[in-house]
């Protein structure tokens, strides 16, 4: 088999696509002792990755000889490859990236007059050619996968390829914030950041001040592992995707195992279905782990991965305890959003006085109290139904439809004026044959329901709140999603404008949204989600109804509370003009009834 094709072969799984691309440069600026990393794409990398770095650069010799298969001035002998400090180690990436693109290298070394630049054309024809520059090395790959047109065919849409690359960037700059980084996308800069002082400014300058403010610190040792880092307060803990990090000895890799532990430590601190942020580092032996086991690196195989698991829950888990009680973070949010250092439901517990343990206890839970101290009766579908009896049935059918609609529009009539907030979150309201209880929540889900998917399909467009115009930074891949969006956000009742190359500006949000600058960061975090879920490909009907529901889901979470008689009347004449008032749209119970027998049985 000629090496030409063998290298083809090969550069399918080191080369999967732009961002993998971007990636191997990018280390290997970082192993050849760079301190500034530019890197340049156009065209989410189909026509041009460019990565320019001030390492060491490269001899005549060694520039030639780096495209070679195992080409690597890294490993020199076996026991090497048990304790590797670099990002590269086996001398592929540069020999596949030639494969499937035209290559043009140009590197000088300090002590060196002149430099080398190499180009590697179509099929391998390869030029070498004295020339000047600059000390370091600068890689442009272009027409990648040129000679694969399957794989070029594969590629994604440019957002979505931006947004990959956008993440391996990420990765490689959240492994060395003492190194100034770079990129551009077709002449725009996309980040542009500087060295910093500690990683929690190039979070910052990566991410947003909105997400470092969000973040507790962590740093513990044991003899096995340290873990040090960021993990997100609970209480900030988004439906957003993104920013969960592992590093190990200072290189991005994947766990689903640990992400697991991590998760596993926030349970019963935020809502199913919520993954907090975490960035955590791990430092452990070279000889414990294998990072040889994927093409890209990013699996990695640890030696004692339970011990480490139970670790990284242990530790989490206590530093959550010890900060969600007020605790102040030894982060400088200067210029940050000022994010409320405790929910309400802690806050509630914070007189209690819970002593924070700084042992490694995997039970230890301190929210243990809270959780039995807040609980709430839950007339969910399995009591209410069986214990609703006939009028709690009549709601289970839809009250537009029901054949009692006519006893239970009575009911409701009778009821006006009564009802009252329990807990803030369920309204009871004495009818003739019991007590009916609306959970809020649900309710609002469902309105909000109707109302948007009569926005959707333009029937009825929705009031806004006119906002004092608030800047919200998304970061560059995000910006085209509410570009691309407008006209649906807008027949939602959002009024938002890009307003640079990575921040946009919200200037009206739907009526009941709450208006103050938290809140509409919330939002946002919340639209990003569900803009980002994609849902281009169903059906225009199916999409209407998943992002009537989601809105929904957003606005009812969002909405401004619920506390007066009022206010109550005013939630149960919306919910009761709803084609179904017993049912959200995913099938919770909204509405029951507790008969005056069951209320007996209670003497
Ligand atoms: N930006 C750079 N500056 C200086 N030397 C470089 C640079 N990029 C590559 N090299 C040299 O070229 C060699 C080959 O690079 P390549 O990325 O193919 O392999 P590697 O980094 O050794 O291993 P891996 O395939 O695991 O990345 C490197 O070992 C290094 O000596
Ligand atoms: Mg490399």
């Amino acid at each position: 088999m000629p090496a030409q094709i063998a290298n083809m072969i090969a550069a399918g799984e080191v080369v999967g696509r732009p961002a993998s691309v971007v990636k191997e440069l990018t280390e290997n600026a970082l192993d050849a002792g760079a301190t500034k990393v530019t890197v340049v794409v156009t065209d989410a990398g189909r026509t041009l990755i460019q990565v320019i770095d001030n390492g060491c650069g490269m001899d005549a010799e060694d520039a030639q000889l780096c495209f070679e298969r195992h080409a690597t001035s890294k490993i020199a002998e076996a026991e090497d490859l048990e304790q590797i400090m670099t990002f590269g180690f086996r001398g592929e990436a540069l020999a596949s990236i030639a494969a499937v693109a035209e290559v043009t290298l140009k590197t000088r070394r300090a002590e060196a007059e002149t430099g080398t630049q190499v180009t590697i054309g179509n099929f391998g024809a390869t030029e070498v050619s004295e020339c000047s520059a600059p000390v370091g090395t600068s890689i442009a790959v272009r027409n990648l996968f040129y000679n694969t047109p399957a794989r070029r065919k594969f590629l994604k849409s440019d957002n979505v390829e931006l947004k990959h690359i956008i993440e391996e960037f990420t990765h490689v700059a959240l492994t060395r914030p003492d190194v100034a980084f770079t990129l551009t996308h077709n002449g725009r800069d996309v980040f542009v950041l500087k060295a910093a002082k500690s990683l929690k400014y190039r979070i910052q300058d990566l991410l947003g001040a909105g997400v470092t403010g969000e973040l507790v610190d962590i740093d513990v040792q044991t003899s096995l592992v340290r873990v040090s880092g960021f993990v997100g307060r609970p209480e900030s803990a988004r439906k957003t995707l993104g920013n969960q990090f592992f590093f190990v000895n200072g290189r991005y890799f994947r766990s689903p195992y640990f992400h697991k532990a991590v998760m596993n430590a926030y349970a019963e601190m935020v809502p199913e279905g919520v993954t907090p942020s975490y960035f955590l580092y791990l430092t452990v032996d070279p000889h414990s782990i294998d990072v040889n086991i994927s093409p890209t690196k990013t699996e990695i195989k640890f030696e004692e991965d339970s011990v480490i698991f139970q670790t990284l829950f242990a530790c989490v888990r206590e530093t959550l305890g010890r900060n969600s009680f007020g605790a102040s973070i030894d982060f400088d949010t200067e210029g940050a959003v000022e994010m409320p250092q405790i929910s309400r439901s802690f806050s509630e517990y914070k007189s209690g006085g819970i002593a924070p343990s700084h042992d490694f206890d995997p039970d230890y839970n301190p929210f243990d109290q809270a959780q039995s101290s807040d609980y709430v009766p839950d007339f969910g579908p399995s009591t209410a139904g069986e214990g609703a009896g006939s009028a709690g049935q009549g709601y289970g059918h839809g009250i537009a439809r029901s054949e009692n609609y006519g006893a239970l529009f009575e009911e409701r009539t009778l009821a006006l004026g009564k009802s009252i907030v329990v807990g803030g979150r369920f309204i009871a309201t004495p009818v003739a044959s019991g007590v009916m209880l609306v959970h809020i929540r649900r309710a609002l889900v469902r309105i909000l329901y109707e109302k948007t998917l009569r926005a959707l399909q333009a029937e009825s467009p929705v009031s806004q709140t006119a906002l004092f115009p608030v800047e919200v930074q998304v970061g560059a891949a995000y910006v085209p999603l509410f570009e691309e969006n407008s006209d649906l956000l807008s027949r939602m009742g959002f009024d938002i404008a890009p307003f640079s190359a990575d921040t946009i500006v919200v200037n009206a949000v739907p009526e009941g949204y709450g208006a103050d600058e938290m809140s509409v960061r919330g939002t946002v975090a919340d639209l990003l989600q569900v803009l980002s879920d994609g849902g281009h490909n169903v059906l225009p009907e199916m999409m209407q109804s998943a992002t009537a529901r989601k809105f929904a889901e957003i606005g009812a979470a969002r909405y401004s509370e619920i506390k007066t008689p009022a206010e109550a009347t005013r939630l149960l004449d919306d919910l009761f003009a709803c084609s179904s008032a017993d049912l959200t749209p995913s099938g919770k119970r909204i509405t029951c009834i507790v008969p005056i027998e069951d209320l007996e049985k209670r003497f």
